[in-house]
């Protein structure tokens, strides 16, 4: 028995690196990250003493090495994420285990990949061949999506975190919080859903998600619609499998769970594809998803690139990303919407500009900001979709996604856009014609102190005494003549409607 546990040590105990010539070379992985998925990964090293340049790679992104030592066959490396200041880092530690290299990788918070890398030859790096895209055709409307789609998107609380159990706790809490009853009606997986193709090519969901079908089964049988995502690329933002080359495929299967809104990101599609393409590319996965005779809401996601707002429409985009991702602070929020108000004449009936998944209740603004937030999403006829976790979130969040008369505004029936009515010193005044001849008029302080705003009815080619009520108030202020002037808190908005 000693003899056997001895050996079994031996066997598995690292060679040290002065034992292997070096492990500088090209080597493949196939790393698990625990949840059913499977990440290719290559390491490009150079080893030279105990130091180790070079560069790690993963869903064909190339990941520079910024430290990398070995010694006594174990090497640590780090390498760059993507760049930003700082740059996230990458963590990759391994043994050397005779012609193999047993890793540990920790790529983001909550992601550790684990795998055995075997010596490849540097041809496995290239790119995967350009496929070809088909010739631009307008694509006609698809009838969905008449006003701004509303739900629940996985993506900003959850991230990788997001499982079956979690998506079902959202549904039972979009019922009882009453924000099904107020048009919150899509139930969106955003990445990390996936796992391996199978042996006919179709795409798998991972252990995370036991059985895709009987969870779209159980958020249609509460009277949602479910949404899920993909890339154009071989892989996804987090590294998961895209639908490159299988669009088609992907599509059915899509369409045979019950799929009702899809998210196409962008991704690593951009190692393949220039932004030039990306009208055809969409164009693409809309037609898979148009052939399958399902109606399916597209969602383009590609961060405003190469204007989308313009083509959008044509490719049978029902939305589409302004800016790029949104983060849970003052300063992302009110960049991706103020930049979206440049835009807003493009938002129109089956065709939305999309700022991003709402941060509402993620802790990272004040309620004042989080009412700016809705406010500025709901004037720009935005896509409303809580990105928070709704099984726990308080009474002001719940007041904040739960205002009906601000969704309202949003969801108005002839979805006409907003207009910037005055924009200066941080001060920015937005306003957007609803039904019923009643406009709604944004005054949003961006600034650091409290300030006094107006609005002038002649801005809103309006005039006399007018009909105002406070929507965030909650009352009527009366019949206001030729003006309205209001002191808004800092980072703060009134929110008013105007009628005669
Ligand atoms: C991108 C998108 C996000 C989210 C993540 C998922 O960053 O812009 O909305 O979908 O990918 O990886």
């Amino acid at each position: 028995m000693r003899i056997f546990v001895i050996s079994c040590l031996l066997f598995f105990a690292a060679v040290p690196a002065a034992a292997q010539d070096n492990i500088s070379g090209v080597w493949a992985t196939d790393l698990s990250t625990g949840d059913g998925n499977i990440l290719r990964a290559y390491l490009d090293l150079k080893q030279s003493g105990d130091q180790i340049t070079g560069d790690f790679w993963y869903d064909i992104n190339r990941r520079p090495v910024s430290k990398g030592t070995v010694a006594n066959g174990k090497f640590h490396i780090e390498f760059i994420l993507w760049q930003d200041t700082p740059p996230p880092i990458g963590i990759c530690d391994g043994v050397v285990q005779g012609d193999k290299l047993r890793l540990t990788v920790n790529l983001l918070q909550d992601v550790v990949a684990k795998g055995v890398a075997t010596r490849t030859t540097p041809d496995a790096l290239a790119l995967p061949a350009r496929l070809p895209l088909p010739a631009l055709h307008d694509l006609p409307d698809n009838g969905l999506a008449r006003t701004p789609p509303m739900g629940w998107d996985s993506w900003n609380h959850f991230q990788q975190r997001v499982d079956d159990i979690t998506v079902r706790g959202m549904v039972d809490a979009l019922v009882s919080s009453g924000m099904r009853d107020a048009g919150y009606t899509y139930v969106n997986i955003d990445d990390t859903w996936q796992g391996p193709r199978d042996s006919q090519g179709n795409i798998t969901n991972n252990l995370k998600f036991p059985n895709m079908k009987g969870l779209a089964d159980y958020i249609h049988s509460k009277g949602f619609k479910v949404g899920l995502y993909s890339s154009p690329g071989p892989n996804t933002c987090e590294g998961y499998l895209g639908s490159y080359g299988h669009e088609e495929q992907d599509a059915k299967t899509y369409a045979a769970w019950g799929v009702d809104y899809f998210k196409y990101d962008w991704c690593c599609a951009g190692r393949i594809y220039q932004d030039s393409d990306m009208r055809a590319v969409y164009q693409k996965m809309s037609d898979a998803l148009r052939s399958t005779g399902r109606p399916i809401v597209f969602s383009l996601c590609q961060y405003g690139k190469d204007d989308s707002w313009k083509w959008g429409a044509k490719v049978g985009g029902n939305l589409w990303r302004t800016t790029g991702d949104i983060t849970d602070d003052w300063k992302h929020m009110a960049a991706n919407g103020f930049r979206t108000l440049e835009i807003a004449s493009y938002a129109q009936p089956g065709h939305w500009n999309d700022p991003d998944i709402l941060e509402i209740g993620n802790g990272g603004m004040t309620n004042e900001e989080y009412r700016t937030h809705m406010s500025l999403w709901s004037i720009l006829a935005a896509p409303l979709l809580a990105g928070n976790d709704l099984r726990t979130m308080s009474e002001e969040t719940k007041a904040i996604l739960l205002n009906t008369e601000v969704i309202a505004i949003d969801q108005d029936p002839l979805g006409l856009p907003a207009k910037k009515i005055s924009d200066h010193d941080d001060l920015t005044v937005a306003a957007r014609p609803l039904k019923n001849k009643t406009w709604a008029v944004g005054l949003f302080n961006r600034s650091t102190a409290p300030a006094k705003m107006s609005v002038a009815w002649s801005d809103l080619g309006l005039h006399g005494k007018l009909y105002v009520r406070d929507l965030w108030a909650h009352k009527d202020l009366g019949r206001i003549a030729d003006q309205f002037t209001i002191e808004v808190p800092s980072h703060g908005v009134v929110l008013i409607t105007v009628r005669r």
